[in-house]
């Protein structure tokens, strides 16, 4: 199949590359994201392949579907950048990658929650200035702390599994609990008591119009103060503007974002040599407890090759008018 791969990045290329020599199909690789104003480099394409912050909404899609298009590959698990009943309405099928590596995106939270906790990220820039002081630097045992997850989907499954081996309790939460998490350990319980008594909560449910600013003023206000937040799913389940107001009175402790709201405009891209006029970004950036990563968290080696060898045969089974189990339906949007 042609497809066309908005958004690409170096690594696709390779992995996607690499890959496709056992699928053969003919990949063309673009930089710029799709929208509005990039929708005609599709033109011709029955396949187009989008990531994260690409927009596939109604006009893309109708645009899409008028120039030949009948199939978006979702280089992705969320699904929120495409609207699903416009797609389903005009035909065009829609598949993703459900699950290329829960591990990639729960290491990634892990390694967030530790840096904050411990400060590994202001002691590395200290020692490079030769300032070995451990003022400030002060952390907390992560072992009999109290942990919120909130989804537990595939990725939170993992994060609950590996809390676990740190002695943490769990407080979990999941308009579908999965009860064989449940144990000593670990139970479901509603959001507002996982938001009253968790010491560290963090996010792994995804963005749907009902998730949409779920940590908002009122959540925040029931947390705990000195909390610490981890957002590793989709930026707009916080409202950042009122997290901004919780760390300037210091009711959060400590931050750690790996996605934001308005990040289609910023991630993945070197913006070192420009003006970043996002004031609520540059914002967040200037405290010493958040820390931010740019959509990293799924970005290991083996979670793209999975990406690429499940998106391209997604394509393969719909060229053979077969069903993948990797459709994305108007329902999985209702349900979230
Ligand atoms: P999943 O679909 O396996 O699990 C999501 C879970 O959230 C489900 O169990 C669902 O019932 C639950 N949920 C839905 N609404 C909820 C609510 N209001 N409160 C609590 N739980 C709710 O998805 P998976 O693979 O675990 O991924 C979770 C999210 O992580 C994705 O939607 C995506 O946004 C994000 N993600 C981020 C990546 C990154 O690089 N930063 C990479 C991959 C995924």
């Amino acid at each position: 199949m042609r497809v066309a791969l908005f958004s690409s990045q170096r690594y696709d290329r390779d992995s996607f590359s690499f890959v496709n020599d056992a699928f053969g199909h003919d990949l063309v690789f673009l930089e710029p994201r799709l929208s509005q104003e990039s929708v005609a480099l599709a033109r011709g394409f029955p396949g187009v392949c989008v990531f994260v912050n690409d927009q596939v909404d109604a006009p893309v899609l109708r645009a899409l579907h008028d120039d030949g298009t009948r199939l978006v590959l979702l280089r992705s698990a969320g699904f929120n950048q495409i609207d699903i009943e416009e797609a389903a309405r005009l035909g065009i099928a829609v598949a993703r990658v459900p699950e290329y590596s829960p591990h990639a995106v729960t290491e990634h939270t892990i390694g967030l929650i530790l840096s904050l906790d411990r400060k590994i990220h202001r002691a590395f820039n200290r020692g490079r200035e030769g300032n070995f002081s451990l003022d400030g630097l002060l952390g907390f045992d992560l072992h009999g702390k109290t942990v919120g997850i909130v989804g537990t989907g595939r990725i939170g499954k993992v994060v609950v599994r590996i809390l676990r081996g740190f002695g943490c309790r769990l407080l979990l939460h999941d308009p579908f609990p999965d009860r064989a998490l449940e144990g000593d350990d670990a139970r479901y319980v509603a959001m507002e008591d996982l938001l009253e008594e968790s010491d560290v909560v963090t996010l792994h449910c995804p963005l749907t119009p009902q998730t949409r600013h779920l940590i908002d003023v009122v959540a925040l206000r029931r947390m705990k103060p000195g909390v610490m937040l981890i957002n590793t799913s989709r930026g707009p389940l916080l409202d950042t503007r009122a997290v901004i107001e919780a760390l300037k009175t210091r009711h959060i402790g400590s931050l750690g974002l790996d996605v934001y709201e308005e990040e289609g405009d910023l991630f993945f891209r070197d913006l070192s040599d420009q003006v970043i006029t996002d004031d609520v970004f540059t914002r967040l950036l200037t405290f010493p407890n958040v820390l931010v990563t740019s959509h990293q968290a799924f970005f290991t080696r083996e979670a793209l090759h999975n990406i690429a060898t499940t998106t391209l045969g997604n394509a393969a089974a719909f060229e053979r008018n077969e069903p993948s189990g990797n459709e994305v339906l108007p329902a999985a949007v209702r349900r979230g």
